[in-house]
């Protein structure tokens, strides 16, 4: 399969007061370009998460965002998101 986006054995916690919570474990996945991917699962499973690591609006803890097989890990403007919440970015 021809990779436009590939996530590769991502990993994302977060320091919760001093202790690490594992959010994210080795998630891969290839998308192809035009392919549509729907990410389902229960509340607080991490697709948000998922998808702000892709956004390039949080870093990953491990593993990488390869967009045509360059790492990202920031916003860019072939990456969008529409957030469940009314946001404003940082600047
Ligand atoms: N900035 C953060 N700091 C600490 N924990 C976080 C942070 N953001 C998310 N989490 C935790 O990561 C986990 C995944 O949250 P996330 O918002 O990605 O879930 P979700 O699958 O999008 O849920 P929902 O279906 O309710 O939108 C939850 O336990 C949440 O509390
Ligand atoms: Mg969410």
């Amino acid at each position: 399969m021809n990779a436009y986006l590939k996530l590769d054995h991502i990993d994302k916690h977060f320091d919760r007061g001093g202790v690490s919570a594992e959010v994210l474990k080795d998630i891969n996945l290839t998308i192809s370009e035009g392919e549509f991917v729907s990410i389902i699962g229960h509340s607080g499973c991490g697709k948000s998460t998922l998808l702000n690591l892709i956004a390039g609006l949080a870093p990953v803890s491990a593993g990488a965002v390869l967009l045509e097989n360059r790492e990202v890990n920031e916003p860019g403007p072939e990456r969008a998101v529409v957030f469940q919440n009314h946001s404003l970015l940082p600047g």
